[in-house]
């Protein structure tokens, strides 16, 4: 399994200065893992600010992700070196397909580029984000080559049980995005605000702390520096068994967001 810092710094809707401001006050406090995309439209705000921090550049993980739009053979190898002009950087650390948008049926070239630009040394590892069993099948199967990481929507209402007990059994590393379930109302949930209380932290940074404990990487995005601070302090406690398990039955069962298998976003 890849090695990963064990949180991340996600980057999404943000742009200029605020997410140059924010991604230096994440390295500041220790994050060493940013992600962002292409069509998040940041990749020089983010390219930018890792430079400006100081700290060497093979000591931050970088993700970016593919977009639809540029799914496809040649599309993706040119959409990775535009995000390296962007980024202003000679490789990202890893490079991911953003949704699978199977209707259109061109995430398997897209993947095939993606396998020759790593041998080629223009990204250290690549995987996907989004994708479900079948699609996950699919490229495995034409390609040989499984993704390293799969970035799927992961939060306490959503628990994708069967898709990190896939991953475990693949090798690939869940990372999860919106890790504090923005769309929905996680954040005030009585049982997480009953926990938060007893171990004197916040509902966020038990939702990050239960991202870490399941085996995660969480990816909280924060725009507030007292948030991002806060977000990065989840290593000094731990929920117990009883914790863990009231977690567990706050699973919904139903996606915030797209439909992976429906979903066309380019
Ligand atoms: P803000 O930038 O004002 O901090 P998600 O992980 O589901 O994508 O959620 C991200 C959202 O949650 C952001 O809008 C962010 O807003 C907010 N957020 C980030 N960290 C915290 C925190 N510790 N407590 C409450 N809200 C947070």
């Amino acid at each position: 399994m890849l090695a990963l810092p064990p949180i991340g710094f996600g980057t999404y809707l943000m742009r200029g200065e605020e997410c140059i401001t924010a991604v230096r006050q994440a390295i500041d406090t220790g994050y060493r893992l940013i992600d962002t995309a292409a069509l998040y439209d940041n990749e020089q705000d983010v390219g930018r600010a890792i430079r400006e921090s100081g700290i060497p550049r093979n000591e931050i993980f970088v993700t970016t992700k593919i977009r639809g739009r540029n799914h496809g053979f040649d599309e993706a190898q040119e959409a990775c070196r535009e995000s390296l002009r962007k980024l202003d950087m000679d490789y990202v650390d890893l490079l991911l397909i953003h949704w699978p948008n199977p209707q259109n049926d061109r995430y398997i070239d897209t993947w095939e580029a993606m396998v020759e630009l790593k041998e080629d040394g223009l990204v250290g590892n690549i995987g996907v984000s989004n994708f479900t069993p079948s699609t996950l099948d699919r490229i495995i199967e034409r390609s040989g080559v499984t993704p390293a990481v799969n970035q799927i929507e992961l939060h306490p209402y959503f628990q994708q049980e069967a898709m990190r007990e896939l991953h475990a059994k693949l090798g690939i590393t869940t990372q999860a995005w919106s890790p504090l379930g923005r769309k929905s109302d996680l954040l005030t949930d009585p049982v997480l605000v009953d926990i938060a209380a007893r171990h004197s932290v916040s509902t966020a940074q038990v939702a990050l702390r239960w991202s870490i404990q399941i085996g995660n990487v969480p990816i909280p995005k924060s725009t507030s520096v007292a948030r991002i601070v806060q977000n990065f302090d989840v290593f000094s406690f731990e929920l117990n068994e009883g914790d863990m398990v009231a977690i567990a039955t706050l699973q919904r069962g139903t996606l915030s967001s797209l439909d992976p298998e429906t979903a066309e976003v380019l």
